[in-house]
């Protein structure tokens, strides 16, 4: 594949990177994805889940699918891809990581910083005081879970409709603005602002590496798309 090798000079030449990912980097973990053939939002209406308004109507319903996902999550361990951005991680001068998953594999593989733009399924988040706590259990013993101030607990993710973690997004941008490359990992690249960093990235004039199994809306617009999965594609890069 002769495109894999002038992208892996592109890399190799690079001081400054930045990452994107999505839910397709921890499949091979065997974590389902939202879109796609064998896709959550195939089986489960987002709106009936993942939205304010849904947890407002049915918390323990909402919590329901959180726990199941929770013990999905829980039996994971992260695969060649993740590992293989830890290993860029330590190799690159800037380097910065930005995620689309609440799966926590990066932290896990051991990657120092990322930045999690739909938050974290195993931080609980008070809807009455505010307060944020980390909780692993699997499973929870109670649905829907409270805070100690007594106030119902709402996963520490992001919903549709919802804003980014203040400031997160500003940041991923900052990094985005300044690498020499951009990789794109496992996204179908539909969901924004998150998205928005695709073209915001060939604006600044970065090179764009994209890893997936199909294409996506940027597919044509990126310097390199590269077909395959993660797990394979992506050691191979480095
Ligand atoms: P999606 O499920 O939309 O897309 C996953 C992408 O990964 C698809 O384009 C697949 O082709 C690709 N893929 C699957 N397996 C792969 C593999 N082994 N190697 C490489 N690519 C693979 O997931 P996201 O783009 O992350 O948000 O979805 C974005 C957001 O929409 C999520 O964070 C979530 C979701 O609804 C919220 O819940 C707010």
């Amino acid at each position: 594949m002769p495109e894999l090798a002038e992208a892996r000079q592109r890399l190799a030449e690079a001081q400054s990177v930045a990452v994107l990912t999505g839910a397709g980097i921890s499949a091979e973990s065997g974590i389902p994805t939202f879109r796609g053939a064998a896709g959550l939002w195939n089986h489960y209406r987002a709106e009936d889940l993942a939205t304010p308004e849904a947890f407002a109507r049915d918390p323990r319903l909402v919590w329901e699918w959180y726990n199941w996902r929770r013990e999905t999550i829980a039996k994971a361990a992260p695969n060649p891809a993740h590992l293989a951005l830890v290993k860029l991680e330590r190799a690159k001068p800037s380097f910065t990581l930005i995620t689309q998953n609440v799966d926590g594999l990066h932290n896990l593989a051991g990657s120092a910083r990322v930045l999690k733009l739909h938050g974290d399924i195993w931080r609980m988040h008070c809807t009455d005081c505010g307060s944020n706590w980390p909780d692993r259990r699997v499973p929870l013993p109670k649905l829907p879970p409270h805070c100690a101030c007594g106030g119902l607990a709402r996963p520490g993710v992001v919903w549709f409709g919802e804003p980014l973690p203040r400031g997160m997004m500003n940041e991923a941008e900052h990094a985005v603005a300044s690498s020499e490359v951009f990789l794109v990992i496992g996204t179908s690249a539909t969901v924004y602002p998150a998205a928005g960093l695709v073209p915001f990235a060939k604006q600044n004039g970065a090179v764009v590496i994209e890893i997936n199994l199909e294409p996506t809306p940027f597919s044509e617009s990126v310097d390199f798309a590269l077909e395959g999965p993660a797990g394979e594609l992506l050691p191979q890069l480095l």
